[in-house]
């Protein structure tokens, strides 16, 4: 069983998932406006990989008997974004989230919940990858610098994203 403190923080860590989820749901809408097709379906199947990310939470809580809490999700904020600012406000968030999930494994580490330690290590590797990806588009985004052609070309990339078998629960 989890110690009170691990529990609180894990369904604070479900919150944020879903807000995850949340913020780059705006940021398919805000990629739409921009005439960006490829950049929508990006963000979506990231929409995709938080959700799922609030399920392992969610379904590990329940697995050692802990009780869920559900709070509000915030309401994400974007203004007038271009392709560039979406994709550093997604790595800023990115960076947020990770530096979450050190925190979550300094906490189980200090409670001794060897359980909890062991679970947070897909996520470590997780935040690696999330960040890596996010990067790479920003440094072809800076790149075009905002050259339509290269623009549409980083677009057709995007489009062409699939669902990543490593990411599947
Ligand atoms: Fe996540
Ligand atoms: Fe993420």
């Amino acid at each position: 069983m989890h110690s009170t403190k691990v529990q609180n923080a894990i369904n604070k860590q479900i919150n944020q998932e879903l807000y995850s989820a949340y913020l780059y749901l705006a940021m398919a809408a805000e990629s739409d406006r921009l005439g960006l097709p490829g950049f929508v379906n990006w963000f979506k199947l990231q929409y995709a990989e938080e959700l799922a990310h609030a399920d392992r939470f969610f379904t590990y809580l329940l697995e050692r008997d802990g009780s869920v809490e559900l709070e509000a999700i915030a309401r994400p904020e974007l203004k007038s974004e271009t392709a560039l600012t979406l994709f550093e406000r997604a790595l800023a968030h990115e960076q947020h989230i990770t530096k979450l999930i050190f925190d979550l494994k300094d906490l189980a580490r200090a409670e001794s919940d060897h359980a909890t330690d062991v679970f947070l290590e897909w996520f470590v590797s997780e935040q690696v990858e999330e960040e890596a990806s996010t990067r790479a588009v920003i440094d072809q985004l800076r790149m075009v610098d905002g050259n339509p052609n290269g623009l549409f070309l980083i677009d057709r990339e995007l489009a062409s994203r699939q669902v990543e078998s490593s990411n599947e629960a």
